[in-house]
């Protein structure tokens, strides 16, 4: 998809490009992938990236939660970016939201070992649902989120923030398998 070899970062639900593009920009030694459900916001991170003559961003429209569960080659990523994702405020809505144990169980199979999932939202039950998930799910440890990262805002958390809704992060490492089925840890010829 990119030509290249550098690593690759994904966004689900990027909205209209305004951080993958900057951070695109910024990091022309990455990859990155932006994933929307909406033909609208995808058509302006096309234009954003082409404006800007950004080339290593590319934008496909799927569901968040089928690229996550059949796409993606096993540890192919190097991050995972999801800014407010939809909150499902309802609860009986909860099951529609993407943050679940089993998403966590697909970002750990899809990220290399050290690779970083980075949370953000404006909802507090939400951001507990993640601050759930991810501390109970085996395999990740959480990490700060680099300060130049956080400044650089999302569509959404602009228009939140301006209203004085502060950002709520959430940021985890992969870390590497252990114990005898770790892959890393077979010798050389081992036949199960
Ligand atoms: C609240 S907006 C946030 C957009 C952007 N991340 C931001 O912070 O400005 C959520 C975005 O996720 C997209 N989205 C929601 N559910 C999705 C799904 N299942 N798959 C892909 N995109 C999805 C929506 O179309 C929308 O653009």
């Amino acid at each position: 998809m990119f030509g290249n070899a550098n690593p690759v970062e994904l966004e689900l639900g990027a909205g209209d490009g305004s951080f993958i593009a900057r951070h695109a920009a910024e990091h022309p030694e990455r990859n990155f992938l932006a994933i929307e459900r909406l033909l609208g916001r995808l058509r302006k991170i096309d234009r954003k990236a082409c404006a800007q003559g950004i080339t290593n961003l590319r934008g496909m429209r799927i569901e968040a939660g089928y690229l996550m569960e059949r796409m993606l080659a096993p540890g192919s990523l190097s991050a995972i970016h999801v800014y407010f994702p939809d909150p499902w405020p309802k609860r009986r809505h909860w099951k529609h939201r993407l943050i679940q144990p089993a998403f966590a169980a697909h970002a750990r199979a899809a990220l290399a070992d050290g690779g970083v999932m980075y949370l953000r939202t404006d909802h507090s039950g939400y951001f507990e649902q993640m601050l759930d998930v991810f501390t109970k799910a085996p395999g990740f440890e959480p990490v700060a989120a680099p300060p130049a990262l956080l400044a650089n805002q999302t569509d959404f958390e602009r228009e939140f923030n301006a209203r004085g809704i502060p950002t709520l992060v959430a940021t985890y490492r992969k870390t590497p398998a252990t114990g005898p089925c770790a892959t890393a840890a077979r010798p050389t010829g081992f036949t199960p």
